[in-house]
Parts: structure tokens; C-alpha cells; sequence
């Protein structure tokens, strides 16, 4: 038995990369995975056995609501959250226009935001993740 056993996750950008390793290090402690990513065939291949993946953009108010009530209506709650996601633009600043830069800020800081608001209320409920 893992030491997360019966504990629910979500790990945003868990398609590949880190994100898909924590994913599968929290299955193999025993958790049930919901990887959530922009990338949906991604998301669902790379989704522990027991868990699922969904297409989701974290920077979409809309879309971080359904993933985490979808969550906690399949699973009944929610423990973990992994704020993973994030674009990085691998280029000097000045080659970053201003278009591009609102995307990286929408990706990285209102999808950690709205990920955080929408999952802090089922964590609390679940008196494992979530301060008091
Ligand atoms: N790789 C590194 O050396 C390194 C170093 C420091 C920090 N990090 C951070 O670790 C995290 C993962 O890094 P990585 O190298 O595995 O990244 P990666 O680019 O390989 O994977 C990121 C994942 O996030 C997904 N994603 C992108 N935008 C998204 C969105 N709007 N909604 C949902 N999912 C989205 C992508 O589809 C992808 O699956 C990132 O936050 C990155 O900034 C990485």
C-alpha cells in the first residue's frame, strides 16, 4: 500500500516532461491521477491506470472549473494539486512580442491562480492538501 493511497491528484501539463513524472510517481505512491493538459491526446495517454486524462487550458476560467467538479465528481474529492503547466519561451526577451508575452502571463500566473482558486474548496473539504 503507497503512502497515497485513496488520495486523488491533479497534475496540470502532465501530458509529458516533469508533469508526467509526477503523475506517474504519484500512481506508483498510490494516488488516482487526473492528468490535465492543452495537449488532450497527450493528457489521456499519459494517464496512470486508475486515473484520466482531460484537455484542459489552464488558462481558461471556464475550463479549470470543469476539471476540478469533474474531479471531484468522479472521485469524490480532491487531495493534490501540482501546478505544473507553464510555457516557457526559450528566446531572448526582446524577441518576445507583446501578444506572446500576455500568453505566457495568462498560462503561468492566471492558470497557477485560477488552478489554486477552483481546487483550494474540495482540498480544504478533504483536510489533506489545503491549509486551514
Ligand atoms: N525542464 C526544465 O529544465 C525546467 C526547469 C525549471 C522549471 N521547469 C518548470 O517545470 C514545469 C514542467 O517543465 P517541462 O520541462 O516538463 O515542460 P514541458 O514543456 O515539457 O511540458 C509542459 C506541459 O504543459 C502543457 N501546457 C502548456 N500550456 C498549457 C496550458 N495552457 N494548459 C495546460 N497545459 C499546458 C504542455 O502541453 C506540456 O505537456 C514547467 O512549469 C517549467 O517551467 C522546468
Amino acid at each position: 500500500m503507497g503512502k497515497l493511497t485513496d488520495r486523488v491528484a491533479i497534475v496540470t501539463g502532465g501530458a509529458q516532461g516533469i508533469g508526467k513524472a509526477i503523475a506517474d510517481k504519484l500512481a506508483a505512491e498510490g494516488a488516482t491521477v487526473v492528468v490535465a493538459d492543452v495537449n488532450g491526446e497527450g493528457a489521456e495517454q499519459a494517464a496512470p491506470e486508475g486515473g484520466r486524462g482531460m484537455q484542459v487550458d489552464i488558462s481558461s476560467e471556464e475550463a479549470v472549473r470543469q476539471l476540478v467538479d469533474d474531479t471531484v465528481d468522479a472521485y469524490g474529492k480532491l487531495d493534490i494539486l501540482v501546478n505544473n503547466a507553464a510555457i516557457v519561451p526559450f528566446k531572448a526577451w526582446d524577441e518576445v512580442d507583446f501578444a506572446e508575452w500576455r500568453r505566457i502571463m495568462a498560462v503561468n500566473l492566471d492558470g497557477t491562480f485560477l488552478a489554486c482558486h477552483y481546487a483550494q474548496k474540495p482540498m480544504r473539504e478533504a483536510e489533506y492538501g489545503g491549509s486551514s
